[in-house]
């Protein structure tokens, strides 16, 4: 049985699953993810999602159009001109190619053949986990496929990596053929499926990866109820370990010492001068001991993110470079801010980050490292996995838009906005370093931090289109914060 992160999991009860919860199933071929997905979405009332029907309903248009599954643009074109709907019901689901039932025609072995080929083009994947995530984005889904956690949905309520032996998953496969009448031996199950593992976790678009904030569940030993009840189990936890966070604003707002409600006046100040709006952290302070990882833009970023907090201890990593300007330097050590050296790995800086986290205080930090050009936020630095790996802090994800453009009491041009995410805590982080090298797992949490920053600006340009200047200035930044980089970072 997994083990999960709470006190009491045998009271984890239905009904802490919000309605809107997004729970993202990922796994080899063979683990059970379908029978799961399945299984859940009856149990909390979502709607299923299988994304390999996608690829695979792609897959077979191709080939009825006689298009080469190795020309990218052809796929592209033809996804792009085509309609594809999923429609679900009876606990099976409905594939529909431009108004065409494709239901069982996706299951063809032909279709087997050439979907991983057809799934592994970088511009098909982007056509599709766009379509994914319009799907998803309202919430109420359970979604299974090889990228969802990792990609898809980055902030997902729930994310469960289901595996199992090689020699299980065959087992299981083999009694499956068996009852739909096909005779195929073990031997070539157990090749086919090696040879699928080995394809999707060492190809080079969203490769199958267990996201580090994934419940790794191996259910090799389990029945299909068993497996079932573990996972929902799983879905359980971050909402039960939500409920027990602590952000009452009253409490924190006493806590607060001179020097920091005198911080937190100029921060207030500052942020409705220029007309901020916050998007779900309104009204509440920050949960304790948390990495706050924010995206940067502007040098005007520390402040205005920092008025969301409304709590005392929380340290910021802030250049070393800043520190040598009075009164600056006096001014930030006097709200904890911790100085970095940017070049290289500063041992001193991170001890005492870490140090800090471990004693439960919060560690303000633009993991990015520099400013970056408005709309393409990342990529992430390594340090933030580093971090991670030494303190195991959950992050909470923030997006800041507009402070480039800002204006006094607001800006039409670009809307300032701050946006908290949910709390991603690392459950998956030891099970990775069981198969993972260290480097490997802080370039996984890096890249998991930059999808969160993406999810985040796409909520915001749902919410507020993106305007033409944030585009103009966008595309003009990025050579000149590219060069940046290269300067400040030596990379
Ligand atoms: O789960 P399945 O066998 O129906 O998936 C069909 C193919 O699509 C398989 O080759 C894996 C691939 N796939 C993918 O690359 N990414 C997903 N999110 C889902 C499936």
């Amino acid at each position: 049985m997994a083990n999960f992160p709470v006190a009491s999991w045998e009271h984890l009860t239905d009904d802490l699953l919000p309605s809107d919860a997004v729970i993202a199933i990922d796994g080899p071929a063979g683990s059970g993810k379908s029978s799961t997905a399945k299984a859940l979405a009856k149990r909390f009332n979502l709607l299923y999602i299988d994304t390999g029907a996608m690829y695979r309903a792609l897959t077979l248009a191709a080939l009825k159009g006689e298009i080469d599954c190795s020309e990218e643009n052809l796929l592209v074109e033809l996804a792009s001109s085509s309609s594809l709907e999923l429609k679900t019901g009876r606990g099976e689901i409905g594939v529909f190619w431009n108004g065409e039932d494709v239901s069982l025609a996706i299951r063809n072995p032909e279709v087997d053949a050439m979907v991983s080929l057809v799934a592994s083009h970088g511009g098909v994947r982007n056509i599709m986990v766009k379509y994914q995530q319009a799907l998803g984005r309202r919430g109420g889904v359970v979604m299974e496929g090889r990228d969802i956690g990792s990609v898809v949905f980055p902030l997902a309520t729930a994310k469960i990596f289901l595996h199992a032996t090689l020699e299980a998953r065959v087992d299981r496969r083999f009694k499956q053929n068996q009852q739909r009448g096909h005779q195929v031996s073990h031997e070539e199950l157990t090749e086919e499926l090696a040879r699928r593992d080995k394809k999707y976790s060492e190809r080079a678009t969203s490769p199958l990866v267990i996201s580090p904030d994934a419940h790794v569940i191996d259910s090799s030993g389990m029945s299909l109820d068993q497996q079932n009840d573990a996972c929902a189990l799983a879905c359980l936890v971050n909402p039960a370990l939500d409920l027990e966070l602590d952000t009452d604003l009253e409490t924190a707002l006493r806590e607060i010492p001179g020097n920091y409600r005198f911080a937190y006046a100029i921060m207030n100040g500052l942020s409705r001068f220029f007309g901020m709006k916050e998007v779900n952290c309104q009204g509440k302070a920050v949960p304790r001991g948390c990495i706050l990882a924010s995206n940067h833009v502007s040098l005007w970023d520390p402040p205005l993110v920092g008025s969301t907090f409304r709590r005392f201890r929380v340290h910021t990593l802030a250049k070393a470079e800043l520190f040598r300007i009075w009164p600056l330097g006096a001014l930030f050590r006097w709200v904890d801010s911790i100085p970095i050296k940017r070049k290289g790995f500063d041992g001193t800086a991170f001890n005492l980050a870490s140090e800090s986290l471990l004693a439960g205080n919060n560690l303000l930090i633009f993991p990015e490292g520099t400013r970056r050009a408005i709309g393409f936020p990342g990529p992430v630095r390594n340090g933030l996995g580093i971090l991670v790996q030494a303190t195991r802090a959950p992050m909470v994800p923030i997006f800041i838009r507009g402070s480039y453009g800002r204006c006094p009491m607001g800006s039409q041009l670009s809307p300032l906005e701050i946006s908290h995410g949910p709390v991603i805590r690392w459950h998956g982080l030891d099970a990775l370093l069981e198969t993972t090298d260290r480097k490997e797992v802080s370039r996984r949490i890096a890249r998991l931090c930059q999808s969160a920053f993406e999810e985040l600006q796409a909520r915001s340009f749902d919410r507020i289109s993106q305007t033409d200047f944030e585009k103009k200035v966008g595309c003009k930044q990025l050579k000149k914060f590219a060069l940046r980089q290269k300067k400040v970072f030596g990379t």
